[in-house]
């Protein structure tokens, strides 16, 4: 055993507590809102079960390298980085690891936050009653409207900065897990109420059939792409946001358990969250490749049907912008402590400072999904830009320099020490994958989507 640091800001109350504030970290956005409509976008079922690969084979184990080296480094990603480089390797340069975190997780959450803010909106159109018996013309042009007005979606983007500037000001575990222990579960509730509703009520079977019917003629090299960026998205992995997170974690905790968990959690309730969307989906004859509306437009529609419907779609959205709260937390988390350990902001400080730079480049995604809509270069806009970067490249890369340093760079003792001294099954898996399986898959999906892999193929095979 090597000589064990404590954290610079003092631990998690419980195990418990770990996991809650991972499992907030994981579940948002990504499973209820992003999840759907990738899969909707991409022909559901082959989609799914990549996705589903990715997960375990890819996210698992990054996850796990993530809490190791944030609990053997116990300080913001970048410093934690550049202390094991220079332990395992003699090198600094590791902090670049660190450094590409932060960056990607000021573009995600600029981008994160204002989806966030329409959510945050939804809970005051689904409160006024305007479903009520809502058809599909008056729930798309009440999207529609939201989002072609960047002063409302403006000043709703700018509310969800405020209340995560404001818990992050305060420190990380204050409050945090009380209200992720009480809420996930009521996400939980809500989401299996309505799947029995779009079983009794929707085409539940349909939706089933979409997701679980795998059609590979569908699966193009990009959509592996895809996929892969959104399990990395959907766990939180690649930025150092777990790794922030797992400076805090005592060291008698076990990282596999904890990881297990997670990832059963997140992608449990997306697979719920699509569930229920597609039942209600293919019941309205919504166009499941609607795209980032899609939960946005089908949801309403079968709220406006059932009785006592304003105040599930209120709770609805409530319980939305509570998960997209916990995980933006956790994505300005690496850039906070950082800013406090390296820059000697104060917490406040550093909360606002990195608030305000988030908050301000979360307009271009406003202008993005209004004035700017037409705009387009090859093809995409600029949300569809920034989210393509950030999801399936910055992520992925910064997926495979951790794992590669945990699996080359640290040598076996550190990285059995964190994950299981005796060096058992389970730690021979994780360090099979984090040497070969997953910097390979990560790897060959990039060079497939980008059609690397195809010139290469063409020039050794003419
Ligand atoms: N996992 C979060 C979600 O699914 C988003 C997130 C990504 C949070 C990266 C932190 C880091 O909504």
């Amino acid at each position: 055993m090597t000589e064990q640091r404590t954290s610079l800001h003092g631990h998690w109350s419980s195990k418990i507590a770990f996991i809650l504030a991972v499992a907030g970290s994981a579940v948002g956005l990504g499973n209820i809102w992003r999840f759907p409509y990738m899969a909707g976008e991409n022909g559901g079922g082959a989609f799914v079960l990549v996705y589903l690969a990715c997960v375990v084979v890819v996210g698992l184990p990054i996850m796990m390298s993530e809490i190791l080296i944030g609990r053997r480094g116990r300080r913001n990603p970048v410093a934690t980085m550049r202390l094991l480089g220079a332990e395992e390797t003699g090198t600094t340069a590791w902090r670049w690891v660190g450094i590409l975190g932060v960056v990607t997780g000021f573009l995600i959450l600029s981008f994160y936050s204002v989806i966030a803010g329409w959510a945050v909106a939804y809970i005051f159109e689904g409160g006024s009653g305007i479903f009520i018996g809502a058809g599909p013309e008056t729930v798309n042009s009440v999207f529609a409207g939201l989002i072609s007005d960047p002063v409302t979606t403006g000043i709703w983007h700018s509310v969800f900065m405020a209340i995560t500037v404001f818990v992050v000001a305060l420190g990380v575990e204050a409050g945090l897990e009380r209200a992720v222990r009480v809420l996930m579960p009521a996400l939980i509730l809500l989401l299996i109420a309505l799947m029995v509703y779009g079983m009794v009520v929707g085409e539940f079977m349909d939706g089933f059939k979409f997701l679980f019917k795998p059609d590979f003629s569908k699966l193009t090299g990009e959509a592996v792409l895809l996929a892969l960026g959104q399990a990395f998205f959907t766990l939180s992995v690649g930025m150092g946001a777990i790794m922030a997170y797992g400076a805090y974690l005592p060291n008698e905790e076990s990282i596999v358990r904890t990881s297990i968990a997670v990832v059963l959690a997140d992608t449990g309730i997306a697979i719920l969250a699509a569930l229920v969307i597609f039942s209600i989906t293919f019941q309205f004859g919504v166009d499941e490749t609607s795209g980032p509306g899609l939960v946005f437009v089908s949801l309403p529609l079968a709220f406006g049907q059932m009785t006592g419907g304003v105040f599930v779609a209120v709770s609805f959205f409530v319980l939305l912008t509570f998960a997209a709260w916990t995980s933006a937390i956790s994505l300005m988390e690496p850039a906070v402590t950082y800013f406090i350990e390296q820059l000697k902001f104060s917490r406040v400080g550093a909360a606002l400072t990195v608030g305000v730079i988030i908050w301000g480049l979360g307009f271009l995604t406003v202008m993005s999904f209004g004035p700017w809509a037409d705009l387009m270069w090859r093809g995409r806009t600029f949300f569809d830009w920034l989210d393509f970067l950030t999801n399936n490249i910055l992520l992925p890369v910064g997926g495979f320099a951790i794992v590669v340093f945990a699996g080359w760079f640290m040598a076996k003792n550190s990285t059995a020490d964190e994950i299981d001294p005796e060096a058992g099954l389970i730690y021979r898996l994780w360090r099979t994958s984090a040497r070969y399986v997953v910097p390979i898959a990560i790897f060959v999906v990039l060079l497939n989507a980008t059609g690397l892999l195809e010139s290469i193929r063409a020039y050794l095979m003419p």
